[in-house]
């Protein structure tokens, strides 16, 4: 099993690039600013609360560095930030992966997770460990769930008041799959 779980670190792709930049100051700022301008969708991909400071946006970045199974890329294009694709959990042990994105808000309604998506399940698949894939998103995140099902996902199931918004809102969550063996 390769001991770096999923070992692409840079890709070219649908003309984008994807690549894993260093936590610096700088990349907490400007996710910062994208995340702080939008709290409300962005609450969809961070549940349990959109960072509150640039200092935690850095130490969420920073965490991720020695977090072996998790491995988010950042999307380019022209240099320009548009949003992340990645795995928000490995798990070599069971042979499946959750993957997670987000997109900025002037990029949204472009299909560019549409593109990518099968670029970043192939990395998972590739794996000989890999047999399962899972999207997780909340019931009311529409453009998550059409993402899904035209990915061919499989709606396994929806988790009542699964997670809770800051706010306090309880939320209902799908759960959607894909099987090696569906491919
Ligand atoms: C989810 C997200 C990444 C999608 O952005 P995107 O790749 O630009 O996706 P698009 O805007 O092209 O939308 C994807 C599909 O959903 C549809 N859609 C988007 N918003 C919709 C809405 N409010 N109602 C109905 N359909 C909607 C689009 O028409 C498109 O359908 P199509 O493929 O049939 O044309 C983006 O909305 C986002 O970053 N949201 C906040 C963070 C988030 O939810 N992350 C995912 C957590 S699971």
């Amino acid at each position: 099993m390769n001991p770096d779980f999923i070992s692409t670190t840079e890709l070219n792709a649908e003309g984008f690039t994807l690549k894993i930049l260093p936590p610096t100051f700088k990349l907490a700022v400007e996710v910062f600013n994208i995340f702080d301008s939008d709290r409300e969708k962005m609450t969809f991909f961070l549940p349990d609360g959109v960072f509150e400071s640039i200092e935690e946006t850095y130490m969420h970045y920073k965490k991720r560095t020695i977090t072996p199974n998790r491995k988010m890329f950042q999307i380019f294009q022209d240099d320009e930030l548009l949003g992340e694709i990645g795995f928000s959990m490995i798990n070599p042990r069971i042979g499946k992966v959750e993957i997670a994105f987000w997109i900025k808000k002037s990029a949204r309604g472009n299909g560019i997770i549409n593109k990518l998506l099968p670029h970043i399940e192939k990395m998972a698949f590739d794996c000989d460990w890999c047999h399962k894939i899972q999207i997780h998103c909340d019931t009311e995140n529409t453009a998550s769930r059409k993402i899904a099902e035209k990915n061919g996902y499989k709606l396994e199931g929806i988790i009542r008041q699964d997670s809770k918004w800051p706010n306090g809102s309880l939320r209902d969550k799908c759960y959607f799959g894909k099987l090696k063996s569906d491919i």
